[in-house]
């Protein structure tokens, strides 16, 4: 019989829909009558193909990406993106815009530095990234390679709710924490990057979605394999990709069209977000958000209590309780509820009634 499923916040890798899970599981040795697993097609096989293709025009519909624009199933995770998309659209000498909203922002800008001349357009640094900073701040070099921006900042609980207008700069951004969980104007950006293991499945896929002009852009020099032109020609078959990530990658695509798409999840992560983040603002004080209102994120919970040592007591006995992973980034502290897509309401409500009742006992 299965255990009870945990209530799981973790922040990455983090809750798979049970219904996935179970659909892998029995598919697991013998892959639609092919006497194979996923894992054992060979990635050049027509079923194989058939799993792969699927994936992209399912993730196609599901964000209603246009035409102009490839989707690719990539490796190295959003890090290896921070350094090729640098590596490909930056020269040196060259300037790119970084709107900095937290640690991630920051590892992204690193690597742009060993390109070219990248630069802060914004920075909400100075207060410890409870905000994203004001669309009314923000100013654009039309010679800029790029703008590069993070849509949610899974570290200090904040996303962006509106996307700055970049013109003619190509405008860039890191979707990890929150692709699929609420509708995007794709044509908005000329590439979004996202490691898949938040909304879209198991870690070891990243997926790409890059318009088609700016593969023209692309850095002659760069290595075949950090070329995002050798995966466009190749629909990420170049070499073997990460077919068994890719085979759950798609199945999670399933699961969120069998949800009833895009609308339906961002009324759910709504629902399930609030019901925390009231849990927070009716304790008086007791818990206190890390992100100023207007800056919360739907996806990732960050707050504190008042009390180093009160919080440590939080912390044990909600682990005692069965709740996973609500320890705040190992950089940061605090707590984190991480309420991505595959996370259901009940967990978070648990995770509410919980800090109720641990308030009460110790208020
Ligand atoms: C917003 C964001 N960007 C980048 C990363 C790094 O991703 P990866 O571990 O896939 O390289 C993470 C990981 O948690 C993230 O949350």
């Amino acid at each position: 019989m299965l255990k009870q499923r945990a209530y799981n916040f973790n922040a990455g890798p983090s809750a798979l829909p049970l219904a996935v899970l179970e659909k892998a599981q029995k598919e697991f040795v013998d892959f639609q009558g092919t006497g194979m697993s996923v894992m054992e097609l060979s990635h050049r096989s027509a079923a194989y193909e058939e799993v792969h293709n699927q994936a992209i025009s399912r993730l196609k519909s599901l964000l209603s990406i246009p035409d102009q624009y490839e989707v690719l199933f990539l490796q190295g995770g959003a890090s290896l993106q921070f350094s090729m998309i640098p590596m490909n659209f930056l020269s040196a000498g060259q300037q790119a815009g970084y709107i900095m909203t937290g640690s991630w922002s920051e590892k992204a800008i690193k690597e742009a530095e060993l390109f070219g001349k990248p630069y802060h357009i914004a920075s909400s640094k100075k207060n410890q990234y409870r905000t994203i900073p004001a669309l009314s701040e923000l100013t654009f070099n039309e010679q800029d390679a790029y703008v590069h921006l993070t849509s949610n900042n899974t570290i200090y609980g904040t996303q962006w709710k509106e996307f700055p207008e970049t013109g003619n700069i190509p405008l860039i951004a890191d979707m990890s924490s929150d692709i699929l969980s609420r509708p995007i104007d794709v044509s908005r950006f000329a590439l979004i990057y996202a490691g898949a293991q938040k909304n879209l499945g198991p870690s070891g896929v990243t997926v790409v979605i890059i318009r088609k002009d700016l593969l023209e852009k692309e850095n002659s020099d760069a290595p075949t394999m950090l070329k995002y032109s050798t995966h466009a020609k190749t629909n990420s078959l170049f070499h073997t990709p990460p077919t068994f990530g890719i085979y759950m990658l798609g199945e999670v695509l399933r699961w969120v069209e069998e949800q009833g798409g895009i609308d339906v999840i961002t009324q759910k992560n709504e629902e399930k977000a609030k019901i925390i983040y009231d849990t927070i603002d009716q304790s008086h004080g007791f818990y206190y958000g890390h992100a100023e209102k207007g800056s919360r994120s739907l996806m990732n919970i960050t707050f504190r209590l008042n009390d180093e040592d009160l919080e440590k007591k939080f912390l044990t006995e909600a682990k005692e309780a069965g709740f996973v992973g609500l320890n705040g980034h190992r950089s940061v502290g605090g707590c984190r509820a991480s309420t991505y897509n595959a996370v259901p309401f009940e967990a978070c409500k648990a995770l509410s009634e919980f800090m109720r009742e641990f308030q009460q006992k110790n208020s």
